[in-house]
Formats: C-alpha cells, structure tokens, sequence
C-alpha cells in the first residue's frame, strides 16, 4: 500500500498517525455480514499492477434468478399477503442445493412521506409493509446519527446483526467504516454536526440470508432515504457500494466510471467510493477508497467556505 505525499500531508495534518491497516487478502469468513459485491460488481474495480485480485467470491446460494413480482391487493392496514404466483423453478446453486427463487410481495407504501417530518418518518419506516422484507425481520434499521450532519453515509441494507440490534454498519464492515470516518475527523459517536455522521442504508430492513436487494424493494424503499436526505440537509453524501450508487444516481454504469466525480441528487453533492465490506476482501482499493474521501473533503470544505452557516431547518425533530 502506497500513500501519495498529499495524502501523508493531509494524515499528518489531521493527526491521524496511520491510514487504516491493511489486512491480509484472506477470505473474510464473515464476509456475509453485508451482502458482499457480485462478481460484476468486483470487475468494476480496475485491476492494478501491484496489487493483484483475489478471485471473486463464489455467487451466493440465494443469488436471484429473476424476481417474482406481486402487487398485494388494497388491505392498507394488514401485512401483504404472499403471492400465490409461483416463481421460476428452483435453479441449483454453485454449491450444489436448489435456491429458491426470490419472491417480492409489494404492499401499500405510506403516503406522503416527501412532506415527513422525523417522528413521521421513524413510525413509518418502524411499521413499513411496503415489500416482504418486512415479514422476514426482527425489525427495520432507520439509520442512525446527528441528523443535521454534514456528512451523510449512504451503505446498502442491514445484514443480520443490524437486523438484530436496529443499527446500521455493526458488524466488521462498520468497524473498517469506523476507521474510515476517523481518518478524515468524523465519528458516528455523540459529537457536533460538523463532525458526527448520519448513517443510513438503502434498504431499511435485510434482505433473507444477506442476498443482494431486488430493484422493487429498493424502489420502494427509495422514498424514505430521499426524506432522509431531504431532513438532515448534508453538505455532501458518500454513497458506498453499487446498490448506493445506484439507488441515488440512478446509474447502471460500473462504479469505478462514477468515482472522482462530484454527483448531485436533490441538491447535494453525492461522491461515490467502495462499500467497506468490499474492502475488506480488496484491501489494495483502501488506497482508492481514501481518494474519495478526500474528495468528500474537499467538497464539504468547499460548501462551508460558501456558506458557513446553512438556513436552520423548520422541521420538528
Ligand atoms: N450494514 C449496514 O447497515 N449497511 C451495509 O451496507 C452493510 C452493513
């Protein structure tokens, strides 16, 4: 791993002895704590001279075939039914047992979740049966931090500690985001807003056995991080992972095309860099990872120096 001088400057300047470690290119064995990247979404990652790939993480037993989707029937205040339709027949997985196919059951969505306020908006995404997702929970991740923050962390859906705590990024791709945050002074602890975080994930409830979120759950889920984005107003976004960056660019193009670019999406400049949990299979990519940190920073320093002090917000909090 090898740091530019501008990059070492900007350490030493923000007291932070040493970027993150690199840890060894081993397998994670708990890499499924956040759904890990596809295939496709590894290739996104142009290959390095020094830095050789590991292969890219077999295909997961419940990798979809297409999705079966089904639109519940009125019944606003009762869960979605499941549907009766059936899926595609079951296609054997890499290891050999039949996955099922993924079934999205779509159910009522609240209205007017644009106009929400906070406590509006938790009881909904609290209560959401908007897909079925919602049957297979213990509960819905909100998100979580200082919600006038001026850095706003977009990952991709709760795996299965997070389903169980109600918190985002707990488990070993928050801690490496933990480390990441450090090294440009921000912290998802209790602090001002100039430097706490808020932390939210595309989806809000996880996906059965951490696969990869289906586009109608993502499209229904949609609405409740645009309001999210909309309340707490950042200074600029870091959306992490493809499903992020899809989600808020409405982009199909490879991920590594949309870095070092400043993207807007209502407003607010969104910058696009690598989900931790990928980097934690690809650590060589920390070094591009901290790039766009970087470019956060540079983003967000920009925005304070135009304006230092952004027009309270009117909402209830
Ligand atoms: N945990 C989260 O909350 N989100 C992710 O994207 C990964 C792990």
């Amino acid at each position: 791993m090898r740091w530019t001088e501008r990059q070492r400057a900007m350490l030493r300047e923000m007291g932070v002895p040493a970027f993150w470690p690199v840890e060894p290119d081993a397998v994670e064995p708990d890499a499924v704590e956040a759904a890990p990247p596809s295939p496709a979404a590894v290739a996104d990652v142009a290959p390095r001279a020094e830095s050789p790939r590991p292969a890219p993480p077999p295909a997961r037993a419940v990798e979809a075939p297409t999705p079966v989707v089904s639109v519940a029937e009125p019944a606003p205040v009762r869960p979605a039914p499941r549907a009766t339709r059936p899926g595609p027949a079951p296609v054997a997985s890499p290891a050999g047992r039949a996955a099922p196919p993924a079934e999205v059951v779509l159910g009522p969505r609240p209205a007017g979740i644009e106009t929400m306020d906070w406590p509006a908006l938790r009881t909904a995404v609290a209560g959401c049966q908007a897909c079925s997702l919602s049957q297979s929970r213990t509960q819905s991740v909100f998100g979580a931090g200082h919600i006038e923050a001026d850095w706003m962390i977009v990952g991709e859906a709760p795996g299965e500690q997070e389903d169980k705590l109600g918190e985002p990024f707990v488990g070993r791709a928050g801690e490496l985001l933990d480390r990441m945050l450090e090294a440009v002074g921000l912290t998802r602890a209790e602090a001002p807003a100039a430097q706490q975080v808020f932390i939210a994930n595309v989806l809000k409830c996880r996906p059965p056995a951490n696969r990869n979120p289906l586009p109608p759950e993502v499209a229904q889920c949609e609405p409740y991080l645009l309001r999210q984005m909309a309340l707490v107003r950042p200074r600029v976004v870091l959306a992490m992972g493809r499903f992020a960056v899809q989600s808020l660019l409405k982009s199909s193009e490879p991920l590594g095309k949309l870095r070092g670019r400043v993207h807007q999406v209502q407003g607010v400049p969104v910058i696009v860099t690598y989900h931790p949990a990928y980097l934690l299979r690809s650590p060589a990519d920390k070094a591009l990872a901290w790039d766009d940190l970087c470019l956060a920073r540079e983003v967000l320093m920009q925005s304070r120096a135009q304006s230092p002090d952004r027009a309270p917000d009117q909402s209830p909090r």
